[in-house]
C-alpha cells in the first residue's frame, strides 16, 4: 500500500493538523518525518482542542499507530509531557501505538539556551530569524557537526545521561565564552534526562523496519510534514528557515523509504497566508484588515502561535508561493483550509504574480532579499457573505467562494481535493475521493501563468532559466530575478 506524504505550502500553521486527522481515519501508521516541537498541531475534537508538538495527529485517532521519524528532533522533557497530557485525557499512548526513532536527534536544555543567546545576539543587529527558541536550530547544528545523541542511546539511560552531561558542558563553553550568557546546569540536565529515559526507553523502534512492515502489511502510511514548504532549509528563503526539511523530500530521507511507495502528495494551503517570525512577505496586510484574519485569540484557531502564542503575520492568499510549493514538492492535491474566515468580505485578492522595480515576475524569487523588494500583483474576484459553515458540497457553496477556489487551482496547477469551512472535524468539503484515485504522473494541467506576456525579443528558453545578476545577494537584489 502507498504512502501520502502531507505538506505545508505556504510558511507553516496552514491547518495540516485537521487534514492529518482526516487522512489518519483511513491509514494504519502516522509518521513525522522532521521538525520538533517548534511545531504545533491543534486538532479539535467536539468541545476538546488537542495541542501537538511531537506527536503525530494520528495519536488522536483510536487503532492507528504513530511514529516519530529519525529526521525530528526530539526534546524529550517535552515529549513526556506531551504523552502525560493526553493519557491524562484518556487518549491511548502506550508504546504499541507510539514509537519514537531510535535514530531521531535529542535536544537538550543546552540546545535551547543556545538559541536563545544567538536570537538575542542576531536581534542586536536586527538580523534575528525569529525563532520559537525550543533549541530546533542548535540540534541540528550538532547533528550535521556529528556531534549529537541520538534517541537509541536511550537503550541505556545512566550512560545516556553522562552523555547529555558532557554535552552540555560542551554547548556551556560556546554560551559563556562566546554570547556572554549563564551556562546551563549539565548535572540537573543528565539526571533529568536519565530519568527520561528509563521513561521512554519502551517507545524505542527501528523507524526502517517499522514503516517497511506497514508497506508489507498492506497498510497505507501518511507522512506528517511539519511547518511550510517555504521554511525548508534548502527550498526557503534562507536564512529565514528553520532547520529542517520540510518539503516532500524530507519524508524520505527522514523517515527511511524509497520514492516507489508514495502515491499522493499533499499540500495544505489556507486560503490566506500567515507567516510567524521574520522574512518577507510580500502579500502581508496591516491594519483593520490584517487584525479581521487573524481573530482575537480568543479562539483556538485563531491566527496565534500554537507553540509561541505569537500573533501570527496576515496577508492575501500567494499564487506564485503556492507555485512554487507545487513544484517543489510535486504536489498531486491541495487542501484549502479556512475558506470560511474569508465569508463577509466585499472582495478577496490573490496575488498572481509581483513585479521588481515595476518588471513583472514570473517565478517566486528564491533569494529573501529579492523577495523583499517585490510588489504583489493582485487579482480582485467579488466575496460572499454567506456563512459556509454547514455547507459540504461544492456546488452549495456561494458562486464567489466557488469561483475563489477554482481560480486558486487554476493559478497553483493543483486540482483543490478538500476544502476546510470551520474548525470541526466533520467542517469539510470533500471534492474528489482522493484516495481511490492513485496519482503517480500528474494528471493536471502544468501551472498556468496567464498574467505575464513573454516580450518578442527574448527566446523561452532564456525567458525561462535565465537569472540575471550573479551569485551575490546584494547585486541580485538590484537587477531583474528571472524576468519575463
Ligand atoms: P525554528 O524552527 O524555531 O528554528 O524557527 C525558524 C523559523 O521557522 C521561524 O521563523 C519560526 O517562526 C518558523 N517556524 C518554526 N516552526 C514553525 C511552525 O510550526 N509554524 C510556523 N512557523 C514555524
Amino acid at each position: 500500500m502507498p504512502a501520502i506524504i502531507l505538506v505545508g505550502a505556504q510558511w507553516g500553521d496552514e491547518g495540516k493538523g485537521r487534514v492529518a486527522d482526516w487522512l489518519a481515519g483511513r491509514v494504519g501508521l502516522v509518521a513525522r518525518w522532521g521538525g520538533g516541537d517548534n511545531a504545533g498541531h491543534t486538532v479539535m475534537l467536539g468541545a476538546r482542542s488537542f495541542k501537538l508538538h511531537l506527536i503525530p495527529s494520528g495519536i488522536v485517532r483510536p487503532g492507528v499507530r504513530n511514529l516519530m521519524g529519525g529526521g525530528m528532533v526530539v526534546n524529550v522533557l517535552r515529549l513526556l509531557e506531551e504523552i502525560d497530557g493526553l493519557a491524562a485525557v484518556g487518549v491511548d499512548v502506550s508504546p504499541g501505538r507510539l514509537a519514537l526513532a531510535e535514530t531521531a536527534h535529542i535536544v537538550t536544555p543546552a540546545h535551547l539556551a543556545l538559541d536563545g543567546a544567538r536570537e538575542h545576539g542576531l536581534a542586536q543587529d536586527g538580523q534575528q530569524i525569529g525563532t520559537t527558541k525550543r533549541g530546533i536550530g542548535p540540534a541540528y547544528t550538532g547533528k550535521a557537526r556529528r556531534s549529537g545523541l541520538r534517541a537509541g542511546e536511550m537503550r541505556a539511560p545512566e550512560a545516556f545521561g553522562d552523555a547529555v552531561k558532557r554535552a552540555v558542558a560542551q554547548d556551556n563553553h560556546t554560551l559563556t565564552a562566546i554570547y556572554g550568557a549563564p551556562p546551563v546546569d549539565a548535572d540537573q540536565a543528565a539526571a533529568a534526562y536519565t530519568e527520561a529515559a528509563r521513561r521512554l526507553k519502551p517507545y524505542l523502534v527501528d523507524a526502517v523496519r517499522c514503516i517497511d512492515e506497514a508497506f508489507a502489511a498492506g497498510e497505507m502510511v501518511l507522512c506528517e510534514g511539519a511547518q511550510g514548504t517555504l521554511l525548508d532549509l534548502d527550498h526557503g528563503h534562507y536564512p529565514y528557515v528553520t532547520s529542517s526539511t520540510t518539503t516532500a523530500g524530507g519524508a524520505l530521507t527522514g523517515l527511511g523509504f524509497g520514492p516507489r511507495h508514495v502515491s499522493h502528495v499533499v499540500g495544505v494551503a489556507k486560503a490566506f497566508s500567515t507567516r510567524v517570525g521574520e522574512g518577507p512577505f510580500p502579500t502581508e496586510l496591516s491594519g483593520p484588515l490584517a487584525d479581521r484574519l487573524r481573530g482575537t485569540g480568543e479562539n483556538p484557531w485563531d491566527e496565534y502561535g500554537t507553540t509561541t502564542g505569537r500573533p501570527r503575520r496576515c496577508g492575501w492568499l500567494d499564487a506564485p508561493v503556492l507555485q512554487y510549493a507545487a513544484r517543489v514538492n510535486g504536489l498531486t492535491d491541495l487542501a484549502l483550509t479556512k475558506l470560511d474566515v474569508l465569508s463577509g468580505l466585499d472582495a478577496v485578492k490573490i496575488a498572481a504574480g509581483y513585479t521588481f522595480d515595476g518588471a513583472p515576475v514570473r517565478d517566486l524569487p528564491t533569494d529573501a532579499a529579492v523577495l523583499a523588494r517585490c510588489a504583489p500583483v493582485y487579482e480582485t474576484l467579488p466575496g460572499w457573505s454567506a456563512d459556509i459553515g454547514d455547507v459540504r458540497i461544492f456546488e452549495d457553496l456561494p458562486r464567489a467562494a466557488q469561483d475563489y477556489v477554482r481560480r486558486v487551482e487554476e493559478l497553483a496547477g493543483v486540482p483543490v481535493w478538500m476544502i476546510g469551512v470551520g474548525p470541526e472535524r466533520d467542517q469539510v468539503i470533500i471534492r474528489y475521493p482522493l484516495l481511490e484515485r492513485r496519482t503517480v504522473a500528474r494528471d493536471w494541467p502544468a501551472v498556468g501563468w496567464t498574467w505575464a506576456k513573454p516580450t518578442s525579443h527574448t527566446t523561452p528558453a532564456r525567458r525561462w532559466n535565465r537569472c540575471p545578476g550573479g551569485s551575490s545577494p546584494s547585486r541580485r537584489a538590484s537587477r531583474s530575478p528571472c524576468l519575463n
